[in-house]
C-alpha cells in the first residue's frame, strides 16, 4: 500500500491516540495467567497485538473480543496454559514484544514451545532472553541467535541478572520466568526501560519493587488478581501527531488522555529543550499509569542531543525525532542508541536513507546520527522499510515536503496504528491511498 502525501495544510483538533502497544500485549499475557477473568477496554487492536491475542488462545485461553478494543480474559492461573508442545508452532507474526514476553512464560512450563514469526521478526536477536532464561534452568534454543526459537521449561530457580541492554522485553521475559522460580529474581537494568510489566503485576498482588534500576520479584503464594483495565493512548503513536503538529505552520492539537509514563517520554523533554510548545495538562492515573492532555503549537526548533538514558526514555520514537531534528536549526546528535540498529529495521540506516532522499542532512553513527537543520525537505518516493513507525515517520516527512511524496510500504502500518490515516486526515493532513 503506498501513501500520497501533500503539504499545505494546517494541523487542528482534538484526537487520542489509539490503546497503548506494550499494555496491550501484557493486558493479554498477564490476564491469561490471572485466576478469573480480566475486563480490558481500549485494547489496541493493531497487527501486532492480535498476534499476542492468536497465541494467548493458542495457548487454551478463551478470550472474548465484544468489540475490536473490549476485551474478557478468561485467565488460567499461573500453571494453566496448554502450551502445544512441538508439532505446533506459536506464530508471533511480527511482534517482537509477543515472541519475547511469551518465551519468559513458557519458560515455566514442563513442555516443549516452538516460538516462530515472519521474515523480520526473524532477523531479531533472541539470545538476548535466551541467555537468562538459561541461567534460570530451561533449555532454550535459538536458530543462529535467531527465532524459531525452542524451549524446554520446568522448574526454574531464581537470580540476579545484569542485563546489558536496557530492554523492556529482555526484563519483562525475566520477571515472567522469576513468577515460576524458586526465590527472589532481581534484574539490574542499565538505563530506565518501560515499567509497564511491573506496574501491572503489582496490580495484581505480585511482590514486586524497584530501586534506582535494579527490579525485584518474589513469586507469589497466591494467585495473580484478574485486571480490570482502561489502557491509555499510546505516547509512542501521540508521538507521531505530536511532531507534526510542532512542524507544520499554525497547528495546534490537543492529544487527550495520553499516557505520560516518565519511562516512555523522552522525545517530550528533548523536544522541550529544543523549543518546543508542549503544555502537558493535569496528570491523572489511568490504568495504573499516569495520563495527560497534551496541547501541542508549531514551534521553530533549535538542535538537541540525546545520549545515555533518553535514548531508553525514547527508544521507539528515532524516526519520528529524525524528522523533527531535520527541521531544527543546528547539528542534531544522537549516540548511545546501538539498540535502533535492530528495531523492525535496522533505523539508523533506514532512516538516513530515506530521509536523504527528501534532502535532508543526516549522517549516520555506528550508534546514532547526526542531523544539519533546518533543510528545506522535498517530495519523494521513499519506503518503509517494512517498519510501522518508519513508515509514519516519512508520511509526517510528507506534510512538511515540497511537492508531493510517496511514501511505498504502508501496510506495515497496520502493525501498530490502523488508525493513523484517518486520524491525520481528521486533522486536516492532505493524505490518499494510492
Ligand atoms: C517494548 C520494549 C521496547 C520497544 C518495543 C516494545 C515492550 O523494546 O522498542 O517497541 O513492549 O516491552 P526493547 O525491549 O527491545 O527495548
Amino acid at each position: 500500500m503506498q501513501l500520497r502525501i501533500r503539504s499545505g495544510s494546517a494541523l487542528r483538533g482534538m484526537v487520542t491516540a489509539p490503546g497503548d502497544k506494550s499494555i496491550s500485549h501484557r493486558a493479554l499475557l498477564l490476564g491469561a495467567l490471572a485466576q478469573g477473568d480480566s475486563a480490558v477496554y481500549g485494547w489496541l487492536p493493531a497487527a501486532d497485538c492480535q498476534a499476542t491475542l492468536n497465541a494467548v488462545r493458542a495457548l487454551g485461553v478463551v478470550v472474548e473480543q465484544h468489540a475490536p478494543g473490549d476485551l474478557i480474559v478468561h485467565g488460567r492461573g499461573l500453571r494453566g496454559l496448554c502450551p502445544p508442545g512441538a508439532q505446533a508452532v506459536l506464530d508471533c507474526q511480527g511482534s517482537g514484544t509477543t515472541m519475547r514476553l511469551l518465551a519468559g512464560i513458557l519458560a515455566g512450563y514442563p513442555a516443549v514451545s516452538v516460538l516462530d514469526g515472519h521474515a523480520g521478526l526473524r532477523r531479531r536477536p533472541m539470545e538476548r532472553v535466551a541467555v537468562p532464561l538459561r541461567q534460570m534452568g530451561a533449555q532454550v534454543e535459538t536458530t543462529n541467535g535467531c527465532p524459531p526459537i525452542t524451549i524446554r521449561g520446568g522448574a526454574l530457580h531464581a537470580i540476579e541478572y545484569t542485563m546489558p541492554v536496557a530492554s523492556a522485553q529482555v526484563k519483562s521475559a525475566i520477571l515472567l520466568a522469576g513468577l515460576y522460580a524458586d526465590g527472589e529474581t532481581v534484574v539490574q537494568q542499565p538505563g530506565p526501560a518501560r515499567d509497564h510489566t511491573e506496574r501491572m503485576l503489582r496490580a495484581q498482588g505480585v511482590h514486586i519493587v524497584q530501586h534506582d534500576d535494579t527490579v525485584r520479584l518474589r513469586p507469589s503464594e497466591q494467585p495473580l488478581a484478574p485486571l480490570q483495565l482502561t489502557v491509555p493512548a499510546d505516547f509512542s503513536s501521540a508521538a507521531f501527531m505530536l511532531v507534526a503538529a510542532l512542524l507544520v505552520p499554525n497547528s495546534e492539537v490537543l492529544l487527550r488522555q495520553t499516557n505520560v509514563n516518565p519511562t516512555r517520554t523522552g522525545l517530550l523533554d528533548v523536544l522541550q529543550a529544543m523549543g518546543a510548545h508542549i503544555q502537558v495538562g493535569e496528570v491523572r492515573e489511568q490504568g495504573g499509569e499516569p495520563v495527560a492532555d497534551l496541547l501541542v503549537h508549531s514551534a521553530t526548533l533549535r538542535a538537541g542531543q540525546v545520549a545515555g538514558d533518553l535514548v531508553v526514555r525514547m527508544i521507539d520514537e528515532f524516526p519520528i525525532f529524525a524528522v523533527a531534528a531535520t527541521q531544527a536549526y543546528g547539528s542534531t546528535v544522537v549516540r548511545d542508541a546501538q539498540e535502533l540498529r535492530v528495531k523492525e529495521s535496522d533505523r539508523i540506516a533506514a532512516v538516513a536513507t530515506e530521509l536523504r532522499k527528501m534532502g535532508a542532512r543526516i549522517e549516520e553513527q555506528a550508534d546514532g546520527f547526526i542531523v544539519e537543520g533546518p533543510a528545506t525537505l522535498q517530495g519523494a518516493h521513499v519506503d518503509s522499510h517494512g517498519d510501522h513507525r518508519l513508515a509514519m515517520a516519512l508520511v509526517v516527512a510528507g506534510l512538511i515536503a515540497r511537492g508531493e511524496t510517496v511514501v511505498h510500504g504502508c501496510e506495515v502500518i497496520g502493525d501498530s496504528f490502523p488508525d493513523f490515516v484517518p486520524m491525520m486526515r481528521q486533522l486536516g493532513a492532505a493524505i490518499e491511498e494510492v
